[in-house]
């Protein structure tokens, strides 16, 4: 079978933004027309002479999908009957639960309030598949919010009371990410830091957290990614500034003090996986004013979740990111300390118990050493504090994360994707 072409609009709600045309087959975008809207191209895509970078527009596009990374991917996409994780966003018209883009067929006259999963119902037909649940006979649903979310692990939005949430599993065989995305909310409620908050479900018997969807239909999440591409990033400057550089480009109000409460907790849970898309802004879509930082999501590759037990302690060396390569030199980017109250956390391992008490997945052994050593992260953090000299702060791009694995589906290859 050829491939053939087909027309779509990319749309920002109802707002035309640019004409294009998707390969049949591979589900990328192989011409890009006339741009009708240019502030409301997607972030991090250039225009250049009123014209659209179709390199750029498809990246963008291909970071709506699936990542190639998701655990259980390939039995999904059989089951579902679709050869490519590309031609599942199309089936959704790239609709999603974390912004307003779509692309709508050019030929219809479809609007935004008929099709966005804010307001209409969807099926967990892919959702369940992508879970594991074997396909029932009859039709599958494929207008699903779930063909488009991003990350790793599996994961399903469902409609609980009328609230849009987002369910997601564990890896391996302890499955702690649940419970750490849990614990990294009590942390910060004690903290009083911005974040979604998760609680603990089951499906199945496994261990899933769900929380609710943090976007309205009225704004939507930039991540630190995109926002890191509207600048070209000189050698000389740190990956840290540069995100600042280029919020403040955008006109993002409270960045340093968001970023002071992210690294802050990163340190605390011994966060491994702090990447560029873990983290980013907030806009209104119709006005396309800048509401600052988003709150802090998707904590949960912390708490030494993926070490056996008698490795967890407090400075075991693990990975850090998204600007330094270690929790040590990443906290030395933290301008104030004010708002930081550690007094706040007194009793958190009882929370952390009590989080663990019914688990069959993480035993009192492994319960307690994360205790003992969460106690630790708390006191090397105030003892850092007070042993610090007034200004402290120092970012040196020498220590520089390298690889910020913008997109998961670009984990196998560790691309970096920024522009360097
Ligand atoms: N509560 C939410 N509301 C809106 N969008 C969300 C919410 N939680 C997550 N998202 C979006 O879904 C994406 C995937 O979610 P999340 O990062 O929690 O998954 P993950 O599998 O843990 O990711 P990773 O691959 O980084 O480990 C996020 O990057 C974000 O764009
Ligand atoms: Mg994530």
């Amino acid at each position: 079978m050829g491939a053939s072409l087909k027309p779509y609009c990319l749309m920002h709600k109802n707002i035309l933004v640019a004409e294009l045309q998707l390969d049949t087959i591979t589900g990328g975008i192989v011409s890009v027309g006339k741009v009708y809207a240019e502030e409301h191209v997607p972030i991090g895509v250039s225009v250049r002479k009123h014209r659209l970078d179709r390199g750029e527009l498809n990246r963008w596009w291909r970071g709506r999908a699936i990542p190639a990374s998701r655990a259980g991917l390939q039995d999904a996409l059989q089951q579902l009957n679709v050869s490519d994780v590309q031609l599942l966003a199309e089936k959704c018209l790239g609709l999603s639960l974390s912004d307003q883009y779509w692309i709508c067929p050019k030929a219809s006259d479809l609007q935004w309030e008929q099709v966005n999963f804010f307001e209409n119902p969807f099926s967990e037909d892919v959702g369940n598949i992508l879970l594991g649940a074997v396909a029932e006979c009859g039709q599958i649903s494929l207008m699903s919010p779930d063909n488009t979310s991003d990350g790793w692990l599996q994961k399903k939005w469902i409609i609980s009371e009328g609230k849009r949430c987002l369910i997601k599993g564990g890896s391996g065989a302890i499955r702690q990410e649940p419970y750490n995305e849990v614990l990294a909310s009590c942390i910060m409620n004690r903290l009083e830091i911005p974040h979604v908050a998760y609680s603990l479900t089951q499906e199945g018997g496994y261990p899933y957290s769900i929380c609710e969807d943090f976007i309205t239909p009225d704004t939507e999440l930039i991540s630190a990614w995109h926002i890191m591409q509207t600048m070209k990033k000189e050698n000389h400057v740190s990956v840290y500034q540069h995100y600042k550089n280029c919020c403040s480009g955008l006109g993002i109000p409270d960045i340093q003090r968001a970023l002071d409460q992210m690294i802050v907790l990163d340190y605390l849970i011994v966060n491994e996986d702090r990447h560029m898309n873990n983290f980013g802004v907030i806009r209104r879509a119709d006005t396309l004013e800048y509401l600052g930082a988003a709150p802090i999501f998707d904590s949960g590759t912390s708490l030494w979740f993926d070490k056996p037990t008698t490795l967890i302690r407090a400075d075991a060396k693990v990975t850090c990111k998204p600007f330094k390569t270690t929790h040590e030199e990443q906290v030395k980017l933290v301008r104030d300390f004010s708002w930081l109250d550690l007094s706040a956390l007194n009793g958190i391992t009882d929370e952390w118990r009590e989080i663990m008490k019914d688990s069959l997945f993480v035993d009192e052994a492994r319960c307690e050493a994360i205790c003992t050593s969460l106690s630790q992260r708390i006191k090397m953090l105030e003892k850092l504090i007070l042993s610090r000299p007034q200004k402290m702060f120092c970012d040196n791009v020498q220590h520089d994360v390298k690889q910020n694995f913008a997109y998961s589906g670009e984990r196998e290859d560790g691309c970096l994707g920024m522009k360097l």
